[in-house]
């Protein structure tokens, strides 16, 4: 923006209009923070839907749309945090729903829906030969744990830095269990490799670390290193299974022993899940001397498992190609429009997840991402909200089979004002999120316009 280059910038002011536009628009979900403050700690259930100065409260949804309590509508990037692969109240998976709860909510037996989901899972998935279900990723990462401990006799995992296998502290860094490594460093993992370690847990690409892909060759090298010194392999595709029918497993030629998955096998609904290799499975069924325990009242749910089928059955290959195509383009313009407007920006994409990064080189790490300019990225997110576009506030967006041409462009345009107006707001790294200091003056030579 050349009304920016060479001036001295008031990026608190900025900021504040952004912010001012938000409440003014937001009035009715600030009230319901207000009331949620009262009886929720903090005001909400999960921290990821929790941003300043307050998160707006969805009321509806239907396909790739979204509308506030404040009747304010929204083009959906969020998806419930990439669950909601065909958008929201899927119509075939809210039938299945429904249909499955009239007939009996649930019931203390095998179910049939189970049954076709597990059948879909292992036919999808060739490392899965069988599926324990759970309620959500975080169970199915627990239980991936203990069938790796019992399985080998030891007690310790090494996870990589930046991952996200759910809220167990036992999956966690900083658990004194678990060892961490940094993602897409081999050597780093040949030395963590202990004879200690029961499991190594990865992604196919780092999620909630910022979308980083991994290199060519390094989970291939993860999982021989793991096996070479007695561990299992345990890959979590709660995230990733959207990109491929066979999940990325698939693709990137991996076998792991066991599989997580979550997300959009639940079509919407709380669900998790186990698959992986018979011999490992067969430790939680009965009739196995000392069977590892596993139980849960509300596991493999009748309505989940069912929204869960006809949502994978409608997530064909086809529909996967043209989710990554859309993805692609969309990467390409938000990345033109933001050199357009002078900002240093790179956008990482893992088949229809991307993550924006103000940086002017393509992370590869967590450490790299910790390095970026979050600050932009909460003045990113305000804006985007203003305009219409429901995004999360660590640059996170994903495509759903139910946005539309017309979506797509006004999402486009909608990036490209966002960084037009945000240019004016500079925040050097290394501040803490959400902290905004006094401006140092900029000028047009330190302005980095590289893009990815
Ligand atoms: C890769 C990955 N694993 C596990 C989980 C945990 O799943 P849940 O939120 O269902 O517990 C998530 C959730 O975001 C995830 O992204």
């Amino acid at each position: 923006m050349a009304s920016t280059v060479g001036s001295t910038i008031d990026y608190k002011a900025s900021y504040a209009s952004l912010l001012d536009d938000y409440r003014a628009r937001t009035s009715l979900s600030a009230a319901a923070w207000q009331r949620g403050r009262l009886v929720l700690p903090g005001g909400e259930t999960r921290t990821v839907t929790t941003y300043s100065p307050y998160p707006t409260l969805i009321r509806k949804g239907q396909g790739a749309h979204l509308t506030d309590l404040d009747g304010n509508h929204y083009v959906d990037l969020v998806n419930n945090y990439t669950s909601l692969v065909h958008g929201s109240a899927y119509g075939p998976a809210t039938e299945a729903a429904v249909a499955v709860l009239r007939g009996g909510t649930i019931f203390a037996s095998p179910h049939e829906s189970q049954l076709r989901l597990a059948e879909m899972l292992t036919n999808r998935i060739d490392t899965v030969e069988l599926v324990r279900f759970t309620n959500s990723g975080t169970e199915a990462a627990l239980l991936a744990e203990r069938l790796a401990a019992r399985a080998t006799g030891r007690h310790k995992v090494l996870v990589f830095d930046g991952s996200y296998h759910g809220s167990a502290p036992e999956l966690m860094q900083g658990h004194p269990q678990v060892v961490t490594a940094p993602y897409n460093d081999l050597d780093a993992v040949d030395r963590a490799m202990t004879n200690e370690i029961a499991a190594v847990f990865a992604e196919p690409f780092l999620g909630a670390g910022g979308v980083i892909p991994s290199a060519p060759g390094f989970l291939r090298g993860v999982q021989d290193l793991a096996h070479a010194r007695g561990a299992l392999f345990v890959l979590d595709e709660v995230q990733s299974l959207r990109n491929d029918v066979g999940g990325e497993q698939a693709k990137l030629g991996l076998t792991p022993d066991l599989t997580l998955l979550g997300k959009i096998i639940g079509g919407g609904l709380p669900i998790g899940a186990v698959g992986g290799a018979r011999d490992l499975l067969l430790l939680t069924a009965p009739g196995t001397p000392d069977r590892l325990t596993h139980s849960g009242t509300f596991n493999g749910h009748p309505a989940a498992t069912a929204a869960g089928a006809i949502t994978l059955a409608h997530l064909n290959a086809g529909a996967i190609d043209r989710l990554e195509r859309a993805a692609t383009t969309l990467a390409a313009s938000i990345t033109s429009s933001a050199a357009q407007a002078g900002m240093p920006l790179v956008v990482t994409r893992a088949g229809s997840i991307l993550n924006v990064h103000f940086t002017d080189t393509p992370p590869t790490s967590a450490a790299h991402v910790r390095e970026t300019n979050t600050d932009l990225l909460s003045a990113l997110h305000l804006a985007l909200l203003n305009q219409g576009v429901y995004t999360t506030p660590r640059g996170l967006i994903n495509l759903s089979t139910a946005l539309r041409a017309e979506d797509l462009a006004k999402v486009e345009e909608a990036y490209a004002k966002a960084f037009e107006r945000i240019a004016r707001i500079s925040v050097k790294p290394g501040h803490p999120s959400g902290q905004w200091p006094v401006p140092a003056p900029r000028v047009a030579a330190e302005r980095v316009s590289v893009t990815k």
